[in-house]
């Protein structure tokens, strides 16, 4: 039978998620996963929720209703408090949006700041979930590479100067994940941070700086994020997101941006949810109103802290010498392996085969023909996230891997 439909044209280019295809692989019995950039579901906090849930018996009425597109009012207002202890001004009430995940909060920004064939400076590696949404709004990406200090924002200018010169547009954008990047784990040096907020002021770029991730540091001291260096600049946009802090179920995360990107995101997201749902931001300020989130950090920061040292001495163990070379985090979600021989891709096929998995580099590059200037890929490299897995779980995972990479 034929179709009834004719796709868009954006519908028929669009690929799956490289991550979300290796589910069926990923999912089989047994088998030890290091894949999904996931929060250890024994730490969500499901005692406190239920009890938060007296939100609907108390307020019901209004949050089982249709919501304010900017959020919920006393998720705001948490919000707030919040966001000026940690960027470092005191942030007004326009400046903030609530979004559903930040994966909304990326894509939102991308659809009112670009058109078809403008140019998006990303880190490589980078967020696939971010590519994918950029890839939609028809950005082309100018790829900047990464080291143990996160973005080597030395080569930026160069970087915007060839985009500029290959396409006739200059950048609009430049994402970047400083605290513990997915896929790297790598921080921005603080030198690197000044750099970067100052270059994008005199480039005249914004800087999207996405900070899922900030708060769950396991060593070291905090660095200042790009928002509050800037000064709270209207070229940086900050994104952050209960999703790894606390659970990505209720799908709460949030915008702190200049008052005009805010209510052109808040227009577009009218045409889109209308709102967050309203019921999982009363559950969220609820639970921040009880005084929980606090806690909870502290929860789950002694349980990462643990499983990414476990994950380190695993891996010193069990990897054959030279095999590959990483790392250590001080913090987030992942390590990210350099293999000394193979591609990713074929490991990766083997490793599942032993009944370990994990995801290989290339899914975390926009694909070479997406991308203008340099072209960069990842296939020696191998993400491996270290939250999911119980400790007897990650060394028997590393020991599978290790298995794997003494030879075919
Ligand atoms: C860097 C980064 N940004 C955004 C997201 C999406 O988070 P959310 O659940 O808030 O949509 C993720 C999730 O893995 C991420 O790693």
């Amino acid at each position: 039978m034929t179709s009834p439909f004719r796709f868009s044209e954006l519908a028929r280019s669009m690929q799956p998620s490289p991550i979300r295809e290796l589910f069926p692989v990923i999912r089989q019995p047994g088998m030890i996963s290091f894949a999904g950039g996931l929060p250890d579901p024994a730490a969500f906090p499901v005692a406190a929720f239920a009890e938060c849930a007296e939100v609907l018996e108390r307020d019901g009425r209004e949050v089982l209703q249709y919501g304010a597109s900017e959020g919920y009012p006393p998720l705001l207002e948490a919000l707030l408090a919040m966001m000026s202890e940690r960027l470092g001004f005191e942030v007004p009430p326009e400046r903030l949006l609530v979004t559903s995940g930040s994966q909304q909060a990326v894509n939102l920004a991308a659809r009112v700041l670009l058109d078809p064939g403008d140019v998006v400076v990303v880190e490589a590696p980078t967020y696939p979930g971010t590519i994918h949404c950029l890839r939609n709004a028809g950005a082309r990406f100018a790829t900047v590479p990464c080291d143990a200090n996160g973005m080597v924002v030395e080569g930026l200018p160069e970087v915007v100067r060839r985009a500029e010169q290959a396409t006739g547009r200059r950048a609009k954008l430049i994402y970047t994940v400083p605290d513990f990047s997915n896929p790297t784990g790598a921080t921005m040096s603080l030198e690197r941070r000044r750099r970067l907020v100052e270059l994008a002021g005199e480039l005249g770029v914004p800087i999207l700086e996405d900070d899922p991730y900030g708060r769950l540091r396991y060593a070291g001291e905090p660095l200042p994020t790009l928002a509050r260096l800037s000064g709270g600049a209207p070229h940086v946009i900050y994104a952050s997101s209960f999703s790894k802090v606390l659970a990505p179920g209720v799908r709460v995360a949030w915008t702190v941006a200049s008052p005009e990107l805010v209510r052109a995101m808040v227009l577009m997201r009218q045409g889109e949810d209308l709102c967050t749902s309203t019921v999982t931001q009363a559950l969220v300020a609820e639970y921040c109103r009880r005084g929980h989130l606090e806690g909870h950090m502290g929860t789950i920061l002694s349980v990462y802290a643990v499983k990414c040292r476990a994950m380190q001495r695993s891996l010193e163990r069990h990897l054959p010498a030279g095999a590959a070379t990483w790392t250590e985090p001080s913090g987030g979600f992942f390590f990210w392996l350099e293999l000394a021989r193979g591609s990713s891709r074929e490991v990766f096929d083997r490793a599942a085969a032993r009944g370990v998995a994990f995801v290989p580099g290339g899914a975390f590059y926009p694909g070479p023909d997406e991308q203008v200037g340099e072209v960069l890929g990842g296939d020696r490299h191998a993400r491996l996230c270290f939250t999911f897995a119980d400790e007897a779980a990650i060394d028997e995972g590393c020991r599978r891997l290790g298995l794997v990479l003494e030879g075919p």
